[in-house]
């Protein structure tokens, strides 16, 4: 559904009366829900096919609500909000009353995002107008496949199990098309659970301190969507290094060659583009049916980081 105001209203109220309503990020399509509201949550968990028990952000439109939802919160953290809300970035914080068990998995944390996103934005003004306080959206895709990065990919993938008065609001493709960066800030320094497009680089030249990285195999770990071994994955068998042969499928930099009857799936100009068009590519290498696909990911310590995590959890 294209996004008029009159829609924007609709989905709110949507919201409100405890139905799904599906809208743009600037990182990837969320499944939206009110954070209050047991049940709408009880059916986000039914759409995706999600393991009850993993947490789910709560999403609002100013930094006035953090307070509502999280307590405690560390000077680090509340620079970062400032420096990067809106944005691509999720903070772990300690929670208030407010976010109960069924949004944060019996953790005593909860993730908040205030998303970069006009629609979003809007959407959640509006929401929080009518008197909601949160919209809790995972990635809007069923459980372990790829994040949808267009309301087309949400359509394909969820319309089946959405009920008839659930709204999918379509404003094109994701600006980003990764997903946020999760950071933990319950301690004395942030430790980034998710790499994405808020990089370690510009964390800890604003915070000015040592940034910790997930101890894996940890049972302490937090339950961190990815953090499974096997994630966000494609139908098709996915290479990082190797040479694709004929009928295989291609995901690299425009400077790579395309070698004779190998597919290309991607031709992005530069690690924006590529990050932009990963999600989009496999999923295309899918529907063609292919069933090899190499992905010569940039090499760096920026946006790259999040690409390589996105797609190691493929192998
Ligand atoms: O870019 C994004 O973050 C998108 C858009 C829609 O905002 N959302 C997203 O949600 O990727 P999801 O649920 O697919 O992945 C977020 C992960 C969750 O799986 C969960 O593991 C982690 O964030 N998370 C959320 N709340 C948490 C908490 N209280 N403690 C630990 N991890 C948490
Ligand atoms: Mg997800």
């Amino acid at each position: 559904m294209p996004c008029t105001e009159n829609t924007l209203r609709k989905a709110a109220q949507t919201l409100l009366d405890g139905g799904l309503v599906v809208f743009p990020t600037e990182t990837v399509y969320g499944l939206g829900g009110d954070a209050l509201n047991k049940q709408a949550i009880s059916r986000i968990y039914n759409v995706k096919s999600r393991p009850l028990g993993h947490p789910l952000i709560v999403h609002f439109s100013s930094l006035g609500s953090l307070n509502i939802w999280t307590q405690n919160i560390p000077e680090y953290a509340v620079k970062l909000a400032k420096s990067f809300w809106p944005g691509p970035m999720t903070l772990i914080l300690p929670r208030t009353g407010t976010a109960k068990d069924y949004i944060t998995g019996k953790q005593n944390c909860v993730g908040v995002r205030i998303p970069d996103q006009k629609i979003a934005l809007s959407l959640l003004r509006e929401f929080e107008k009518m008197g909601g306080l949160g919209v809790a959206a995972p990635s809007a895709n069923r459980f372990g496949k790829i994040s949808p990065t267009s309301a087309k990919n949400v359509f394909e993938d969820l319309d089946k199990y959405l009920a008839k008065n659930d709204l999918i609001l379509n404003d094109g493709i994701c600006q980003i098309g990764l997903e946020s960066t999760i950071i933990d800030c319950r301690f004395s320094k942030p430790q980034i659970l998710r790499p994405g497009p808020i990089t370690e680089k510009m964390i800890h030249d604003l915070c000015n301190l040592q940034i910790t990285l997930p101890i894996n195999n940890s049972k302490k770990r937090l339950r961190v969507s990815g953090s499974l071994k096997k994630h966000y994955a494609p139908q098709a068998k996915v290479f990082l290094d190797g040479i694709p042969r004929e009928n295989d499928g291609l995901i690299a930099l425009s400077t790579h060659d395309t070698p004779e009857g190998v597919i290309r799936l991607a031709n992005p100009k530069n690690v924006q583009e590529f990050a932009n068009q990963l999600y989009s590519a496999l999923r295309l290498g899918d529907k063609m049916n292919i069933k090899k696909i190499f992905v010569y990911p940039p090499s760096g310590i920026g946006l790259e980081l999040a690409i390589k995590d996105r797609l190691i959890k493929m192998l």
